[in-house]
């Protein structure tokens, strides 16, 4: 919140102002009693402002804090003292939900009842003008007070939504980072067990069938080679790089392409085997557009 200082500087609100206003206060002080009872009245007549007084004491409450107020603007210095009284009647309407908009009617309302007052009491032209200008510079001053409280409440609102949300997505990054972690010891628990699957098939080609062997072995080098693959790019991930589709469709491929090595021995009927070859055909198709989509080389190895 800005100084009165700063206040009363952008409202051009001078010395000579706040001399006015004693003037002002010695023609419309007497009618304190009169004003109250017609805010009070204005109040009434709407719905939702006149549900705040529904107790006798609820509405003499109003008058008197009304009359302060109105004593107040035209007897005390325009200060720091005067400007924390103005933003706890602000917070007073805040707590009790009273919208801003009813607070900006009520002043207009008491704006035109000073301004028949003096018209109707000084008759001298220039002056008339000069306290009319002060007049409203007051006025102006305390709705800006007072409202201001509204914006201040809205920022907190705005604060509080906003820090919280900063929690959630730091929460949110720190699950993320977990379950990459965990990933990545799943990633290399497989790749251990690969390794074993490729260690069993070379003592099969050499204690058993050499050629089968092989083919089998040879295989799973092919699903330890994209282990690696899938292992690499989960560390890139983790220290920020871009996550690649393809490498998922490529170990699809592998995958296939080691069930045909073994198929190709295991004698298959000719469907099966079909079968097994138009998948493959199908997963180069979607390898071909993933790379393409993602700006790789499908040529690559
Ligand atoms: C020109 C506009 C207004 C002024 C100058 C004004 C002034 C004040 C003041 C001085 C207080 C006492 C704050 C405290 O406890 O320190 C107050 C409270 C309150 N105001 Fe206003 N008010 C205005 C508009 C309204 C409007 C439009 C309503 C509509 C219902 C309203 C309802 C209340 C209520 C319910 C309280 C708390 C209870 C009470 O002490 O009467 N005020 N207001």
């Amino acid at each position: 919140m800005e100084s009165i200082d700063d206040i009363r500087s952008q409202f051009e609100f001078t010395d000579q102002d706040q001399e006015n206003l004693k003037l002002l206060g010695d023609i419309l002080l007497p009618l304190s009693d009169q004003f109250a009872g017609e805010f009070y009245e204005f109040l009434k007549q709407h719905r939702k402002t006149a549900a705040y007084f529904k107790t006798d004491e609820a509405v003499a409450r109003r008058k008197e804090t009304f009359k302060a107020w109105f004593n107040d603007l035209f007897t005390s210095q325009f200060d720091n003292r005067y400007l924390l009284r103005l933003q706890k009647i602000g917070k007073v309407h805040v707590e009790i939900k009273l919208e801003s908009y009813h607070v900006n009617a009520a002043m207009s309302f008491v704006r035109e009842q000073c301004r028949r007052q003096v018209v109707a009491q000084i008759k001298d032209g220039i002056l008339k003008e000069e306290i009319l200008i002060s007049l409203h510079r007051a006025l102006d001053i305390n709705l800006s007070i007072m409202t201001s409280s509204y914006q201040e409440e809205k920022l907190k609102k705005v604060f509080v939504s906003y820090k919280a949300e900063e929690q959630l997505i730091r929460m949110a990054k720190r699950l993320l980072h977990g379950l990459n972690l965990f990933l990545t010891i799943g990633l290399l628990v497989l790749g251990v067990g690969v390794v074993v699957m490729l260690g069993h098939d070379i003592y099969k080609a050499v204690t058993t069938n050499l050629e089968y062997g092989v083919i089998r072995a040879l295989g799973s080098l092919l699903v330890l080679w994209m282990m690696i693959e899938l292992l690499h790019t989960e560390i890139d991930h983790l220290q920020g790089g871009k996550f690649h589709v393809r490498i998922f469709v490529e170990l699809a491929l592998v995958a296939f392409i080691r069930k045909i090595f073994v198929a190709s021995f295991e004698h298959k009927e000719p469907t099966s085997f079909m079968l097994l070859m138009g998948a493959l055909l199908i997963l180069g198709i979607v390898y071909f557009l993933v790379a393409k989509v993602e700006g790789r080389d499908t040529g690559r190895p």
